[in-house]
Order: C-alpha cells, then structure tokens, then sequence
C-alpha cells in the first residue's frame, strides 16, 4: 500500500521560537486526532533542523525533513549544508528541486540527480520536486515537460533506490498563488507520471507516494487527495498555521 503523506514546506518564514511552538502545536494535534496512516513531515529551514528534531524525538508520527542539499559530499562550498550534515541532526526527508530552487537557484535536472544520489547515500529519502510553469500548460506541453523533469533526474537510479523516492507534482502557476489545479488536473498529472515511472521501473512505480502541492489548503484539499494517484501533499503558506496543516492531514 501506497504511504499517504502530508509534507509542510515552510520556506524561508518562521523565527526558531516561532517555528519551535509550531512545531509542539502540530505535535499535539497529530496526536490528539490524526490516524496512523499518514505520514506528516515538516520541512523547517535548515537552521531550524537540529531544535525541531529534538522536539519530535518524542512524536513517532511526525518526521524531518530539510528543503534542500548540496550535491558535493563536504568540503569548501561556503554556505552549503551536506546530506550528512542534515542525517546528522535528525532529518529523515529532504525537499529536492523545489521551483524556486530551480528558479532563483538555477538548479538543473542535472545537478538534482547528484543532490538525489547524495541524499540516498546518506539515508535520507528525497521529496523530488516538479512541475511546470504556466506558459508550459498553455501550450499543452506539461506532461512531456514533467517525464523529462523525472527522466533526467531520478532514471539513472536503480530500482531499489528509486523505490525510496517520494515524488512531489507542483505546478508552478498554483504555488503561492491561490490558484489551484483542479482535482481533475492534479488526477491527470499524477496518472501520467505513474505512468511514466512504471515504463522504467514496473510495478515499483505503484508503490511511490506522488503528492500534489500548489495553494493546497483544508477547503480543497480533500477533493485534491480522492484522485486515485494522489498520495498527499506538499504544503506551503498552509504549513505555517497548526490547524490548517494538520486539517489537510486529515482529508483523506
Ligand atoms: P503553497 O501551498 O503556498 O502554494 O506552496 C506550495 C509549495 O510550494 C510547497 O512546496
């Protein structure tokens, strides 16, 4: 059975107090109401990591995850932080190829592929990232655009490996912008991306959870999640309130 996820991107937003009491409010939600069956993640900034992790030692349900790694194992790269390093302080997930990262970051499928080698050669399981931007949906292009996004990153992996990739479908032109793909949408692209996993790895691809992110909030999110290639959620701006990520949790 496919895990069913929810994953909170917070971004470049949240103080260490604030992230820390975000952190024990989503805690004691899971807690109180949600079921065992899914999986909920947050992706804190990096310099958040080593405090959130203590604080959800103590909450199997809730796990770890950085935004981003570089692709190099150690070494001179100022400002970089290494899979590692994240591994180091507890994070079991790491966001890769988010689109801002591609955007403001000019990170190539070319390099996400080493940043995805890195992170599973240090345990951790990559959320890889993508999707397209609207010009590409207006021409009717997105699903070759997305296969290829995949292709270059993720098919040099061996099936053992790619069977530890979560996959994450975010349009671009629904991230931040309130505007989201309909669940008609969201279903179509999800069932094209299996689809294409399945043509290079078989039936492993039935097993990867492929979660959809762009404006997803409580209100649309539990018609999003009923598509039968929808396995959850990469949650942005509605990470950053307790109830609302942990509302969306709940919409399965
Ligand atoms: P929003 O939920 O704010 O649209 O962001 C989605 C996203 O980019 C998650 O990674």
């Amino acid at each position: 059975m496919r895990k069913k996820i929810v994953a909170g991107n917070w971004k470049m937003n949240n103080t260490l107090e604030e992230g820390k009491k975000l952190t024990s409010e989503v805690i004691n939600i899971v807690a109180d109401e949600l079921t065992d069956d899914v999986q909920v993640i947050l992706g804190t900034p990096a310099i958040h990591l080593d405090s959130v992790g203590k604080l959800l030692k103590d909450a199997p349900k809730v796990a770890l995850s950085a935004q981003n790694c570089s692709e190099h194992a150690a070494g001179a790269y100022t400002g970089e932080i290494s899979a590692k390093m994240l591994t180091s302080v507890g994070a079991e997930y790491v966001i890769l190829g988010h689109s801002e990262r591609r955007e403001y970051f000019n990170e190539s499928n070319e390099q996400l592929a080493k940043k995805v080698d890195i992170a599973l050669e240090n345990g951790l399981t990559p959320i890889f990232c993508c999707g397209e931007a609207l010009e590409i949906r207006e021409a009717g292009t997105q699903n070759e655009y997305v296969c290829q996004q995949l292709t270059e990153s993720l098919f040099h992996l061996s099936e053992e490996d790619f069977k530890k990739i979560v996959i994450a479908y975010e349009p671009i032109w629904a991230i931040g912008t309130g505007k989201t793909a309909s669940a008609a949408q969201a279903q179509e692209m999800h069932a094209a991306i299996r689809a294409h996993l399945t043509s290079k790895y078989g039936a492993a691809a039935e097993e990867t959870s492929i979660l959809y992110g762009g404006s997803c909030k409580p209100s649309n999110a539990n018609e999003i999640f009923a598509g039968k290639d929808v396995d959850g959620g990469l949650i942005g701006g509605a990470s950053l309130a307790a109830r609302d990520f942990v509302e969306i949790a709940k919409s399965f």
